[in-house]
């Protein structure tokens, strides 16, 4: 009989099986709101942790010892949990701990097996039911300790988005960012304190949610239906945008060929792409907005080029973009190993390509691109050695010539892909 395949725990089981951390969901509405488990759980606990503000919703329902959170947390995290584990310990999560919540970080720390997890209903699924929305059609973004840009690559016409926001500024900021990027007519909503006494639903637009919405409880979520102004193009999340989306000092994958290529990259969601000699970054860009678990690291060895990728990654949605400092190949030590390996220029330089090889796990892709007969000559050896793929991209735009229109061609590129 074959194992049943089974996901592997993040950390082993113990041989010695330590006590249950319980972390308890708990709602706008407190003590009230919570069901009969959630209860029990706290009635029977010997010390309570959670914010100052999770703590004041159990009113004086419960007489375990309350610990509240320090700030920062997650550094004190794992102490608190050592502390406290033996007597009972209980964590408070706003709504469903594992979404954005304590209860994965906890998870992540002692394993599945350690921890008991009485979920409450999240803000998403609070919000939808408010609305009448599907769950499963909505596109959720948090900007709970992330940037507002984080949100572009989710704003397409006609789908509908629900933001976690963390404070009482964000529907201000993210209209004036939908208007900007000619969604003003999106329809706007701001869900306060949902689930309580307090709760409160405020509709407007993007164009007038500065003045309507502005300032709101800051414990909200926002509800946008998208809609784009006539003019507006859409950006969608397959490669190959505008090359005038990107800002550039010349130094940029074309449109064609940065489809081409991120296609044979293969992006998977979760997979990490090293994008070598980035340039403008349109690469390591295009490769993280095709998932929101893609990441990727840009290595640029000039710092005004450093610094264009970080404007190109905000303009367009993936601020998480890591961008590091240095030259192939001694920039590539030390970094996370990646799934795929793109280098769009510079294959001659000495290394540079033994490194990337090297960096390849099973599986892994390595993409190389040359404009010169001198790269071409290396990415050809590699193929003769190691096999993969030779290609030869030539890109020919109409432009005019005089009264009429001709084809101006692009250097031509010479791509070798290989999949180890
Ligand atoms: C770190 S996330 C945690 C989400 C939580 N685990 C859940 O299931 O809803 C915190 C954000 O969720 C949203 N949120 C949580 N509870 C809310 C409520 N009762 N009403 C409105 N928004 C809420 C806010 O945007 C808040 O900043």
């Amino acid at each position: 009989m074959p194992e049943p395949l089974a996901p592997e725990p993040l950390v082993p089981e113990p041989a010695t099986p330590e006590p249950l951390v319980t972390v308890v969901g708990v709602g706008a509405d407190g003590w009230a709101g919570l069901p009969g488990p959630s209860r029990e759980a706290l009635l029977t606990a010997g010390v309570v942790v959670g914010s100052e503000r999770q703590l004041a919703l159990l009113g004086g329902a419960v007489g375990a010892e309350r610990v509240p959170w320090p700030t920062p947390l997650l550094p004190a995290l794992q102490g608190i949990l050592q502390s406290h584990r033996g007597s009972g310990l209980v964590v408070l999560a706003s709504g469903d701990p594992m979404f954005f919540g304590i209860g994965a970080s906890i998870v992540r720390r002692l394993g599945p097996a350690a921890v008991r997890v009485l979920p409450h209903p999240s803000a998403v699924s609070l919000a939808c039911a408010r609305l009448g929305w599907p769950v499963q059609d909505v596109d959720v973004v948090s900007l709970v300790g992330r940037p507002l840009e984080t949100i572009h690559p989710a704003v397409q016409p006609g789908r509908r988005l629900l933001v976690l926001v963390s404070d009482a500024d964000g529907a201000a900021e993210i209209s004036s960012l939908l208007r900007e990027r000619g969604y003003g007519p999106s329809a706007v909503t701001v869900l306060e304190q949902l689930g309580g006494p307090a709760e409160r639903v405020v509709r407007g637009t993007a164009a007038t949610a500065a003045t309507a919405h502005a300032p709101h409880d800051p414990l909200a979520v926002l509800a946008i239906e998208c809609v784009a102004e006539p003019a507006t193009v859409p950006l969608p999340r397959s490669p190959g945008l505008p090359d005038d989306e990107f800002d550039s000092d010349g130094q940029l994958t074309k449109r064609e060929v940065r489809a081409v290529s991120i296609a044979a990259l293969a992006p998977v969601p979760g997979q990490l792409l090293w994008d070598v000699g980035a340039g403008s970054g349109s690469v390591g860009i295009e490769w993280m907005r095709t998932h929101p678990a893609c990441r990727a690291v840009a290595i640029e060895p000039r710092a005004d080029r450093r610094e264009r990728i970080a404007r190109n990654a905000r303009t367009l949605g993936v601020p998480a973009l890591t961008i590091v400092d240095g030259a192939a190949p001694a920039a590539l030590r030390g970094l996370p190993a990646p799934d795929a390996i793109f280098v769009g220029g510079g294959v001659s330089g000495a290394g540079v390509l033994d490194a990337c090889v090297a960096a390849l796990r099973p599986g892994g892709r390595l993409v190389a691109n040359a404009v010169t007969v001198q790269a071409e000559g290396v990415l050809a050896a590699w193929h003769a050695r190691l096999g993969g793929t030779l290609v030869r991209i030539a890109i020919q735009r109409a432009a005019p010539v005089g009264s009429f229109t001709g084809w101006r061609p692009a250097l031509p590129v010479t791509q070798w892909s290989y999949l180890r």
